[in-house]
């Protein structure tokens, strides 16, 4: 490519990138809901341009969005668009004009319908909202990846739904960038699921993590010679704890003590003045991320100086990617450091170095979410990956036989 060619191609990826960076952000530039000190993701493209590039295909890009066929992973088709409730109800997924929506029947009679206005998640599964005036509820009908198929929502017994779970601030908290909760009263106390519905940030920007940035946009705009970064908090210079909690603030699970809102949480903050954490020596991995009280029961977090960063890249989509967490257990454990994996023997040393998480951090059952499908009545539970690093003997030997008794598979 030619230095001109190349510089319309890059300016090109740019509009691109800002444009799907708009798409999902209400506000205009200088416009956000969170007020004129938030720049807003758009922004933040012609600066960071790498970043964004990788950031667009991450689950907290995706974290919610709004509901549309492009967005919504079910099948809408005749032969799969169907969860029955029980013998005389049934929900039905369906299009009305490209719009998607649920419908429930009761004895094949339309008894309620209601659009996918919001979704939420993008990874294990998918929740869906909707808006009845300025109230959000949930949809009963969610989606679960691992069986490809319409599942009952989490929290409705088997054999019953309906349209009336709220869905309150707190969802919003640790799914999205922001919402407004407008104050509505029934009965003298305020309704929990009452939102300025052009305040919604759908998914977790760049700003939910690094705080506001209106002013280092602003600076940078105007002293484009300035390769030092100013107005903006510095990873590396916070204490491990301010590091942890600026995951931490929504990935210490949902059996905490709130205290306030954790909309105004800025790197920096400790979280401690807006919850009261639990832990407990009994956890068990959550559905809803209780990733910061796992990792600090284990060894390896006690015994040394590591945050989350140590091993996730959270501008880059690494899921699945077994070798590279490898990678980041090997900075610490290796031969040549007299700590390697007590496993290892000629036979097995180069499994082995593509694949310690598999066996020291299993996925677990969760205890907190078992959803049913149509079909059939078993219910089924939702794998989370454990951060309590240690010896998991059952799962290591099913890995090895499954690695090493079977001619046929190959890793
Ligand atoms: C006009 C250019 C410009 C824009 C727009 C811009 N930045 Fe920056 N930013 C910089 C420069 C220059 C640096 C320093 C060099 C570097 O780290 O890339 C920087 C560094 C950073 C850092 C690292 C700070 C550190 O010391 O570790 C963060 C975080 C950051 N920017 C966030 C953002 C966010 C979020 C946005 C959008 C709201 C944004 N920036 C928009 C120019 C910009
Ligand atoms: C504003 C809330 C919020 C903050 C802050 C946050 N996360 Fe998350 N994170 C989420 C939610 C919600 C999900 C699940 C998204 C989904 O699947 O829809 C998630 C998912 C993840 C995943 C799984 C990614 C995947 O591909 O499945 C990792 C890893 C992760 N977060 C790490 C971090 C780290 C590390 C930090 C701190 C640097 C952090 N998170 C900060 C809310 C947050
Ligand atoms: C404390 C923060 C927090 C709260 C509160 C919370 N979630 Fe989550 N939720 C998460 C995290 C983190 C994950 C990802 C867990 C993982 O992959 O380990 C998640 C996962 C999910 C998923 C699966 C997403 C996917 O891509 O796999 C759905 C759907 C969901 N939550 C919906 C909700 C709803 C609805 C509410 C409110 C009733 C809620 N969450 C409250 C943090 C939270
Ligand atoms: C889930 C939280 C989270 C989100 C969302 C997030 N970042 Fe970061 N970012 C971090 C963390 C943590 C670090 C420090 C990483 C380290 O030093 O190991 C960082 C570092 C940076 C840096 C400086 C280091 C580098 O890699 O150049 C820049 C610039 C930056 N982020 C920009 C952005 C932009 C732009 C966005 C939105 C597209 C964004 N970040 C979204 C957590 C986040
Ligand atoms: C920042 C350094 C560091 C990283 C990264 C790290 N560890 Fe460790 N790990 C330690 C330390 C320190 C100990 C305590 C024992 C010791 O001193 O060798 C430990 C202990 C362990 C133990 C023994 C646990 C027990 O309960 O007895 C296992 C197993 C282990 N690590 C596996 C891993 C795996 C797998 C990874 C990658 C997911 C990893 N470690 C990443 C530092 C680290
Ligand atoms: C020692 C390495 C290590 C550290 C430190 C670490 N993680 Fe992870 N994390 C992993 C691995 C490995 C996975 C599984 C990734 C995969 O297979 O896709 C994972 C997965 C996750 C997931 C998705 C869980 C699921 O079931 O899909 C979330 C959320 C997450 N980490 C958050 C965090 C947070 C928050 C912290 C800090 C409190 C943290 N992690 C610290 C190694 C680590
Ligand atoms: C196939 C499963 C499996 C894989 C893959 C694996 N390990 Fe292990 N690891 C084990 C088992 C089982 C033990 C306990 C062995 C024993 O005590 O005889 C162990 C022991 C360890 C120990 C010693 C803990 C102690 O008691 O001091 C460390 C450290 C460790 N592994 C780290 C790693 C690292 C780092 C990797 C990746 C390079 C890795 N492991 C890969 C299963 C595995």
């Amino acid at each position: 490519m030619t230095l001109g060619k190349k510089k319309i191609f890059l300016a090109l990826i740019i509009v691109g990138l800002i444009v799907l960076f708009s798409e999902c952000i209400n506000s205009k530039s200088g416009n956000d809901p969170r007020g004129r000190a938030f720049a807003g993701s758009a922004s933040c493209v012609k600066c960071h341009q790498a970043i964004c590039g990788t950031y667009l295909h991450t689950a907290h890009y995706q974290s919610a969005s709004p509901g549309s066929l492009s967005t919504i992973a079910g099948s809408f088709s005749k032969d799969s668009n169907t969860f029955a409730v029980n013998d005389s109800v049934k929900i039905v997924m369906e299009k009305r004009d490209s719009v998607p929506y649920q419908v429930m029947y009761v004895n094949d009679k339309e008894k309620e319908a209601k659009r996918f206005d919001i979704v939420f998640g993008n990874v294990k599964g998918q929740s869906y909202l909707y808006w009845k005036n300025d109230l959000v509820f949930q949809l009963p009908v969610s989606y679960f990846t691992a069986l490809n198929s319409w599942t009952n929502s989490p929290g409705y017994t088997v054999g019953q739904v309906n349209f009336n779970r709220p869905i309150v601030e707190r969802c919003f908290e640790c799914h999205s960038t922001f919402i407004r909760q407008v104050a509505q009263q029934s009965a003298g106390r305020q309704i929990e699921n009452a939102f300025d519905k052009s305040s919604l940030i759908y998914n977790i920007d760049c700003e939910r993590c690094h705080g506001p940035a209106a002013t280092h946009v602003n600076f940078h705009a105007a002293y484009p010679e300035e390769k030092q970064a100013r107005y903006i908090v510095s990873f590396k210079t916070l204490s491990r704890s301010q590091k942890i909690d600026m995951c931490a603030v929504c990935h210490s699970g949902n059996k905490n003590i709130m205290l306030r809102s954790t909309f105004p949480f800025k790197p920096g903050d400790s979280l401690d003045n807006f919850m009261q954490r639990v832990y407990s020596p009994y956890d068990r991995p959550d559905v809803h991320g209780n990733q910061s009280q796992l990792l600090a029961q284990s060894q390896c977090f006690i015994n040394s100086n590591m945050d989350c960063s140590t091993c996730h890249n959270t501008h880059v989509k690494d899921r699945g990617n077994h070798a590279i967490y490898a990678q980041h257990c090997m900075t610490c454990h290796s031969e040549a450091n007299h700590n390697f994996c007590k496993m290892a023997d000629t036979s097995n040393i180069s499994f082995l170095k593509n694949n310690c998480t598999r066996c020291h951090m299993p996925a677990q059952p969760s205890n907190a979410i078992v959803v049913q499908t149509s079909k059939s009545n078993t219910n089924i539970a939702c794998y989370i990956i454990t951060h309590r690093i240690a010896i998991y003997p059952k799962e290591s030997e099913k890995i090895m036989s499954e690695e090493f008794n079977n001619k046929n598979h190959h890793q």
